[in-house]
C-alpha cells in the first residue's frame, strides 16, 4: 500500500523548494530577493509623493526647489516601478523554466525510475496526477511556493509601514480594518479548504478525462473507433468527465465571486469611512493637505496590503499543500534494493533459477495469480510455460525478472535470493520480450540497441536482426537501420506490421545478450513460415542461455527441454513433450485439440 497524504512541515517544504531552485535555477531566487523589498519600497514612495508635493505647495516652497523634489521622487518611483515590472516578468519566465526544467523532469524521472511494483498501483497514478496538477495549476502552484513566501514578506513590510502611518493618524483604525478584512480573509480560507477537500476527486476525474481524451486521438485506436463506432461512447465519457470537472470549477468560481464581492464591499466601506473621518479632521484641526493625502493613501493601502497578506497566506497554504502533493509522489518509497547488492552471476556462466513457494496477488484481486509455486530451472535449460489465458504465465515471468515483488516465497538466482541484488543490476540478467512492448520515437538501430549512436555495434545489430528475421526488411528501407519509427512523432517514419514489430523487439532482446532470455509469446504475430523459421533458429537464439518461452502453440514447445503447464496460478503438469503426452493429462488434451485443427486444415 502506498502512503498518499503525508504532511511535510512548512520549513521542510521551504527548504525542499529552495534546494531544487538553487540547484536548477539560481536566477529565480535572486530575482525574488530583489523583488520583495522593491515592492514595499515602491508603495511607500508612492504614498509619500503626493504628501511631499502638497506640503511644498502649502508651504510656498520656491518653484525650482519644488520641481527638483518632485522630479527626483517621480524618477525614483518610475525606476522602482520599471524594475518591479521587469523583475515580475522575469520571475514569471524563470518560474516557467524551473517548472519545466526542474519539476517536470523530477516527475518524469520518478515515474520511470520507481519500482514497477509501485508503478502499477492505482494510488500511484492518482498521486502522479496530483503532482502534475501541483506544478501546473496557476493558483498556489507548487512552483510558485518561494515567490509567494517572498511576496508575503514584501507585503508585510508595506503593511508595517502603513500601520505606522495610520497609528499616527488614529490607532482605532487598525482594529476596525483588521475586523473588516479578517471577515474577507475567512472567505478565502474557506474556499481554500473546499479546494483541498476535492483535490483527490478532481485528480481522479482529471486522470480519467486524460485517458479517454488520449484514447480518442490515439493512433492505435483510430481504426477501432471507426469500425466499431466508438465515437458516441468516447464522447459520452469525455462529456461526463468534463461535466464533473466543470462542477468543481463552478463551485470554486462561485466561492471566488462571493469572496471578491465581500472584499470589494469592505474596500468601499473603508474608503468611505476614511474620507468622512479625514474630511472631519481637516475641517476641525490644523491637518495639512499633505497629511490628508498620506493618511488616506495609508488607510486604503493598509486594506490592500492586508488583503494581499491574506491572499498570500491563502495561496501559501494552497501552494504548501501542492508541494506536499509533489513530494508525496516523489517520495513513494521503493521496496526493491537500490543500494549496493550482491554481485551478479558471471555473464558467461549459465544461470540457475529456483522459485520457492512463490505467491503473488495483484492489488485488489480476490485470488492469487501465482499461488505457492515452486520450480527449479537449471542453468542453460529451456523451459516452455503453457496454459490457458489468465493462467498466470506473464505474471510469473514478471516476478522472475524482478518487476513484481512476491508477497511470499523466494526467487533464487544461482542460490542467491533475488531480493539481495541491486534492482537495476538485476535487470541486466534478462533479455525480455513482453506481450505489450512499445517503440521509442527513434531510429530502428536505437530501438534495438537502446544506446547512443556512437556506441552501436553495427555487426552485432545486423546479426541480431538476421536472427530475428527483420534484416531483409530493414535493408529494403531507404535509410536502412537509421530509418525513424513512430509516425505520431516523426513525419514519414517507417510503419511496421505487427509481425515486423515483434521481430524488431526480438532483435532488441537478442542484442542485449543477457544470460536469461524470456520470450512471452514471441510468435503470436508471426506468419506460419516466419514462425517455423523461428523454431528452427531457436537453439541459436538461446545458445548458452537459460530460456523461458511462453506460447499458446503447443507444437513450438517441442524445442524446449521441459514444459510447465500452468493452470489457475499453479503448476499442474511438468515434463518433456513426450512425457506429458504419455501422461494423458490436460497438456495431452490441449495438444490433441490443437493438432486436430491443424490436421483438419491440412485435409482441407
Ligand atoms: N495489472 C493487473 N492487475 C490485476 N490483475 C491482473 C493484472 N494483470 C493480470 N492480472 C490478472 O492475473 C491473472 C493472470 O494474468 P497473466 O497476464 O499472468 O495471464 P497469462 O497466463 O499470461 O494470460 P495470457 O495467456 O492471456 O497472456 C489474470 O486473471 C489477470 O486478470
Ligand atoms: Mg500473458
Amino acid at each position: 500500500m502506498i502512503v498518499t497524504n503525508k504532511k511535510y512541515g512548512y520549513f521542510s517544504n521551504l527548504s525542499f523548494m529552495a534546494k531544487h531552485h538553487w540547484h536548477g535555477h539560481k536566477n529565480y531566487i535572486f530575482i525574488q530577493l530583489f523583488l520583495a523589498p522593491l515592492g514595499a519600497l515602491t508603495s511607500v514612495v508612492a504614498a509619500f509623493l503626493p504628501k511631499i508635493v502638497l506640503d511644498c505647495v502649502e508651504n510656498s516652497v520656491p518653484p525650482l526647489s519644488l520641481l527638483t523634489k518632485v522630479t527626483s521622487l517621480a524618477l525614483l518611483l518610475c525606476i522602482c516601478e520599471y524594475l518591479r515590472n521587469f523583475l515580475s516578468v522575469k520571475s514569471h519566465h524563470e518560474r516557467n523554466n524551473a517548472r519545466c526544467i526542474i519539476f517536470h523532469k523530477l516527475i518524469c524521472e520518478k515515474t520511470m525510475g520507481m519500482d514497477y511494483n509501485n508503478y502499477i498501483y492505482n494510488e500511484t497514478r492518482v498521486l502522479r496526477e496530483k503532482a502534475w496538477n501541483a506544478i501546473n495549476s496557476w493558483e498556489g502552484s507548487a512552483s510558485r511556493y518561494l515567490e509567494l513566501n517572498f511576496s508575503f514578506i514584501s507585503s508585510f513590510f508595506g503593511f508595517s509601514a502603513f500601520t505606522a502611518i495610520i497609528v499616527e493618524c488614529n490607532p482605532w483604525f487598525i482594529p476596525i480594518l483588521v475586523v473588516c478584512y479578517g471577515i474577507s480573509a475567512l472567505g478565502w480560507l474557506l474556499l481554500q479548504k473546499y479546494k483541498d477537500s476535492v483535490k483527490d476527486k478532481f485528480s481522479a476525474v482529471h486522470l480519467k478525462l486524460g485517458y479517454v481524451t488520449f484514447r480518442s486521438k490515439d493512433f492505435a485506436n483510430a481504426k477501432d473507433i471507426r469500425v466499431y463506432n466508438m465515437t458516441d461512447f468516447l464522447m459520452r465519457k469525455i462529456e461526463k468527465h468534463l461535466k464533473e470537472m466543470q462542477g468543481f470549477y463552478t463551485k470554486k468560481n462561485n466561492g471566488h465571486y462571493i469572496n471578491v464581492l465581500i472584499e470589494d464591499f469592505f474596500k468601499f466601506s473603508v474608503s468611505l469611512g476614511a474620507y468622512i473621518y479625514l474630511v472631519h479632521l481637516k475641517l476641525n484641526s490644523s491637518m495639512t493637505l499633505g497629511d490628508f493625502s498620506l493618511y488616506f493613501g495609508a488607510i486604503t493601502g493598509f486594506g490592500a496590503y492586508l488583503a494581499r497578506l491574506v491572499d498570500s497566506v491563502a495561496e501559501i497554504i494552497e501552494s504548501d499543500h501542492n508541494v506536499n502533493d509533489l513530494r508525496n509522489f516523489l517520495n513513494i518509497p521503493d521496496n526493491m534494493n537500490k543500494s549496493v547488492g550482491k554481485p551478479l552471476p558471471d555473464r558467461n556462466t549459465k544461470v540457475e533459477i529456483e522459485l520457492k513457494n512463490l505467491s503473488f496477488t495483484y492489488d485488489g484481486a480476490d485470488s492469487p495469480s501465482v499461488d505457492n509455486l515452486s520450480l527449479k530451472i537449471n542453468g542453460g535449460e529451456r523451459i516452455a510455460i503453457v496454459g490457458v489465458n489468465g493462467a498466470g504465465k506473464s505474471t510469473l515471468v514478471k516476478l522472475i525478472c524482478g518487476l513484481f515483488i512476491p508477497q511470499s516465497g523466494q526467487i533464487l538466482i544461482n542460490g542467491t535470493d533475488s531480493a539481495l541484488f541491486n534492482r537495476d543490476e538485476y535487470y541486466t540478467l534478462f533479455s525480455t520480450l513482453f506481450q505489450d512492448c512499445a517503440l521509442l520515437p527513434a531510429s530502428i538501430a536505437k530501438n534495438i540497441c537502446l544506446c547512443e549512436e556512437e556506441k552501436i555495434d553495427r555487426k552485432r545489430l545486423y546479426d541480431c536482426m538476421h536472427l530475428a528475421g527483420i534484416k531483409e526488411k530493414v535493408e529494403s528501407l531507404p535509410d536502412k537501420e537509421n530509418s525513424l519509427l513512430v509516425r505520431e512523432v516523426h513525419d514519414g517514419a517507417t510503419a511496421l506490421s505487427g509481425g515486423e514489430l515483434q521481430r524488431l523487439l526480438l532483435a532488441r532482446a537478442l542484442y542485449k545478450d543477457a544470460p536469461i532470455i524470456i520470450l512471452d509469446e514471441p510468435t503470436a504475430a508471426l506468419d506460419p513460415i516466419a514462425e517455423n523459421e523461428m523454431y528452427l533458429k531457436y537453439s541459436a537464439l538461446t545458445e548458452n542461455k537459460t530460456a523461458i518461452y511462453i506460447s499458446h502453440r503447443l507444437s513450438s514447445t517441442r524445442f524446449c527441454d521441459r514444459i510447465i503447464l500452468l493452470d489457475n496460478a499453479k503448476i499442474i503438469e511438468s515434463g518433456t513433450h513426450e512425457e506429458l503426452l504419455a501422461l494423458g493429462g490436460k497438456y495431452a488434451e490441449m495438444f490433441r485439440t490443437q493438432s486436430k485443427y491443424y490436421r483438419q486444415e491440412e485435409a482441407v
